[in-house]
């Protein structure tokens, strides 16, 4: 049996072509980086009409890849939530008019749940009950995930996501957008323990995080202004020494919450998804705590990290239930459920 698959919540327009057995015959994604660039972060308006002319470009070379036709296909999936709105419509309006003009079953993913499916799909094997961690451009949450449709969220960001941070950081040092492969670069030039930023609720039992005070500090640290806790070093702080302080407080606490949500859990996998995972930094940080605590660790390679429709082959598990989309299927910007 044979999924098309569309993802539009961001910035990427992504068309995927899988098995019911989670064999991923075609992934192909158009980035719309360069578009948002000059803008220092993602225009809604712009990535909406991008994904109008993207979509289906994309949904050929798919299926062109899998070397299959639409009449091949037996199941449509989309991503219909969380996301920017106009974006997501995109990709909710080409699957129903799909699904319509086919008479094919239609079903909708939440794309936060893909992210950790795409553990289950790399891994090639059962990964629940696990903590899942959703860390990207819009989300730093973790999941107690029961199985591949039962989430609950345990702790997310109370304000900024960490990608989101890292962008933000990284457009106050005057590196470029997306923020944070450039700060990652820069990062490794300096001194991770030069500046101790702080690291937010990393002593209490919270699995909350907030990202905003640590850009806050970061930019007193670079233009040398004061506070309660002293003055900050001021324009002779290095820029390197700013991004691997930032970084490693970062990865600090994402770590340190994964370790206590395992540890609160009882659970012993854990399964990471989303852009920031290709962070080297943060990936060592996990692999070393998996592996004093003796915990399983999974992270799909860097194209299923990343927003990608193949991670959508979640719709697998629910076309097993029969859990089908109406055409009445709507894009919701909000919901985690
Ligand atoms: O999952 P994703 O591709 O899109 C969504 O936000 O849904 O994640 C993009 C985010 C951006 O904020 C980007 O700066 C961050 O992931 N990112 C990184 C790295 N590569 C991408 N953050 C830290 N280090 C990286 N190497
Ligand atoms: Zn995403």
């Amino acid at each position: 049996m044979l999924f098309l698959a569309l993802e539009t919540s961001c910035d990427e327009t992504s068309a995927a072509v899988f098995r019911d057995d989670l064999t991923i015959l075609s992934n192909v994604v158009a980035s719309q980086t360069d578009l948002h660039a000059h803008f220092g972060g993602v225009v809604p308006e712009i990535a909406a009409r991008a994904h109008l002319r993207n979509i289906l470009p994309m949904i050929e070379e798919a299926l062109k890849q899998a070397n299959v036709t639409l009449s091949d296909i037996n199941c449509i999936a989309v991503h219909n939530t969380p996301g920017l709105v106009g974006a997501l419509l995109i990709g909710v309006t080409a699957a129903k008019s799909l699904s319509l003009a086919l008479n094919l079953p239609l079903i909708s993913v939440n794309h936060v749940s893909s992210h950790i499916f795409a553990c289950r799909v790399a891994a090639a094997r059962d990964i629940f009950p696990c903590v899942g961690l959703v860390v990207s451009g819009g989300h730093t949450s973790l999941f107690h995930c029961k199985s591949a449709l039962e989430f609950e969220l345990i702790g997310g960001t109370r304000d900024d996501a960490a990608g989101e941070a890292f962008d933000k950081v990284a457009a106050i040092l005057g590196l470029g957008f997306p923020g944070g492969p450039a700060l990652e670069k820069e990062a490794a030039l300096g001194n991770p323990q030069a500046h101790a930023f702080p690291r937010s609720f990393i002593h209490d039992d919270s699995l909350d995080f907030s990202f905003s005070g640590l850009k806050t500090a970061v930019l007193y640290a670079l233009h040398g202004v004061g506070n309660a806790k002293g003055p900050f070093p001021g324009p002779g702080a290095r820029r390197a020494d700013l991004a691997a302080s930032f970084q490693t407080a970062v990865v600090d606490v994402l770590v340190s919450k994964c370790d206590k949500a395992l540890r609160q859990t009882g659970l012993k996998r854990l399964a990471v998804g989303g852009g920031v995972t290709a962070n080297k930094t943060l990936r060592a940080g996990l692999e070393k705590m998996c592996a004093k605590r003796g915990y399983e660790l999974f992270i799909p390679p860097m194209n299923l990290c990343t927003d990608n429709a193949a991670m959508a082959c979640l719709a697998v598990e629910k076309y097993k239930l029969g859990r089908f989309a109406d055409l009445d299927l709507d894009a919701e910007p909000n919901s985690i459920g």
